[in-house]
């Protein structure tokens, strides 16, 4: 009878039997993430339900031999609730779940036994605040929408070419010039932002109390353009540089041979660290283009140096590099896989790679498999939620799996990816993520084939609607063929932008300055 999202492990209902009632004098155990349940209850059912130390309608036990971390079982019968887990994670999933069940009875639940708990280990939720700034309180309301599925990471992705978001302290213009662009594309306005450390700080607490993890990301060596922009020396020919205004992959990148930019790069992750406890830091590693390394004397000098064969090594060499450094302060690094032209041999395989390339290809799965890297699928096609509906449709994302391989053992987890190019705020961000989230967060959760999305869809839509979720309709997330085709011709006129234009011009420019270029 229940429809629920994501589809639990397995679920029982006797509707002949009346499991639970709630009414104004219900308690819950109180836990900090209590008043989740408490304004939702609320919100949908208009009641005033209470949290409390003493014995609750609705019981919260953590049970240390429970067998799954994150899994939790969850009982209505004789009037109360029981959710037993090993963790408070698993309590906030089994809330999650009873959150469900309330809207969909009306309060009045029969007879239920679930027993649950993930597929997936890491449930991701990627958001790019380099391209649009996104508030605070934006990103507040996205914890609570991505919490709802049962989401476990939010990948921050905080610096970009047409924007720095992160206030770090030993490197001001960072945030003071690097944080705002003149313009956007053709359009004439400035457009600007960042979080300052104590709002880093905010949004970590949020996300700690909805039992999710923050993975920040310092995107290096590409998608630098406004750091190198405050601090030309980072670059290879210390260009004179503006905040990146187009979108498009720069060619101007940290340089990989001067002692200086691993300074930066190291001095940066430390205010970062300092911010971020939950030990895990994505370094980018993504559309690191080699035209200036190839022509850079320092690039060319580190490659002979360290008997590395080409920039391409070179770039593998800066990774673990970098990896090293987080490694030797107790944490760990994640960077976009299979950007690695000339193989990884170079490459530590302590590094787990968020895959997003669709043809990565099973031999090369293989092979970082056996090196032992962790694998989190993000490929594009499936898991990227900028990509018009007439690309990805909410059917394609339901018949898709979130399985790397055959074998679930070989994937450490999934991630949904929300790039800003052409998202600039909330209204449009909700819009390209809901309801595909919903099928995503299946593919992360729920048994392989569990249960069939469409089907439940109805349900999903008035959950959503309790949040006030702008998402797409039916017929926008499923679009007809025609409309399919227009929009990815739509989509498609980004390759035609003047980018490559420049780019060609701006390579002369810049092989003019190498020949000039002392040492
Ligand atoms: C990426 O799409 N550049 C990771
Ligand atoms: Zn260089």
């Amino acid at each position: 009878m229940f429809k629920l999202i994501p589809q639990p492990v397995k679920i029982f209902t006797d509707k002949s039997v009346t499991g639970f009632v709630l009414t104004d004098n219900t308690t819950v155990s109180a836990f900090d993430f209590s008043d989740d349940l408490i304004v939702f209850v609320k919100k949908v059912l208009h009641k005033e339900i209470k949290a409390s130390n003493g014995d609750c309608l609705i019981s919260l036990i953590i049970d240390d031999n429970f067998r799954y971390d994150e899994g939790y079982s969850l009982k209505c019968e004789n009037n109360k609730v029981n959710i037993v887990s090993k963790t408070e994670n698993g309590l906030f999933y089994g809330i999650q779940t009873l959150k469900q069940m309330l809207l969909q009875s009306g309060g009045n639940i029969p007879y239920t036994e679930i027993f649950d708990f993930p597929r997936f280990a890491y449930r991701g939720y990627m958001l790019d605040c380099g391209r649009y700034f996104y508030s605070v309180n934006d990103i507040k309301r996205i914890i609570e929408l991505i919490a709802l599925h049962k989401i476990n990471i939010l990948h921050w992705h905080l610096t970009e070419d047409q924007g720095w978001r992160i206030e770090i302290k030993k490197y001001p213009l960072l945030t003071e010039k690097g944080s705002v662009r003149s313009h956007t594309n053709f359009n004439r306005k400035s457009h600007g932002g960042f979080y300052t450390q104590e709002e880093i700080k905010e949004v970590v607490e949020y996300c700690h109390k909805h039992k999710i993890k923050v993975i920040p990301e310092f995107d290096v060596p590409g998608h630098n353009v406004a750091a190198i922009a405050c601090y030309p020396y980072l670059s290879c020919f210390e260009r004179s540089l503006e905040v990146a205004t187009h979108w498009g992959v720069k060619r101007d990148i940290l340089c990989a041979g001067k002692e200086s930019t691993y300074g930066f790069v190291y001095d940066v992750l430390d205010e970062i660290m300092e911010l971020f406890p939950d030990k895990i830091i994505h370094i980018g590693g993504d559309e690191a283009f080699k035209e200036r390394w190839k022509i850079c004397p320092h690039c060319r000098k580190a490659i002979k140096e360290n008997n590395l064969h080409d920039e391409n090594d070179l770039q593998m060499f800066f990774m673990s590099k970098v990896n090293d450094y987080l490694a030797s302060k107790g944490y760990s690094s994640v960077m976009w896989g299979n950007d690695t032209e000339g193989g990884t041999d170079n490459l530590s395989s302590k590094i787990a790679w968020t895959v997003y390339k669709p043809h990565c290809s099973d031999e090369m799965i293989k092979k970082e498999l056996e090196r032992g890297r962790k694998l989190i699928n993000s490929k594009n096609k499936t898991f990227y939620l900028d990509f018009p509906y007439g690309w990805t449709s909410l059917s394609d994302v339901c018949n898709s799996d979130g399985a790397l391989t055959e074998k679930d053992e070989d994937t450490y987890g999934v991630e949904a990816c929300m790039w800003t190019e052409y998202v600039p705020d909330m209204k449009k961000l909700e819009f390209m993520t809901f309801p595909r989230l919903g099928a995503i967060a299946e593919n992360a959760w729920s048994p392989k084939n569990s249960s069939n999305f469409m089907d439940k869809i109805k349900d999903y839509c008035k959950l959503l609607d309790a949040y006030e979720v702008r998402y797409a309709p039916l017929n926008k997330a499923n679009p007809s063929f025609i409309y399919k085709h227009f929009s990815s011709i739509w989509f498609k006129r980004r390759v035609f932008h003047w980018e490559r234009i420049h780019i060609h011009f701006d390579n002369k420019k810049v092989k003019k300055l190498s020949e000039n270029y002392d040492k």
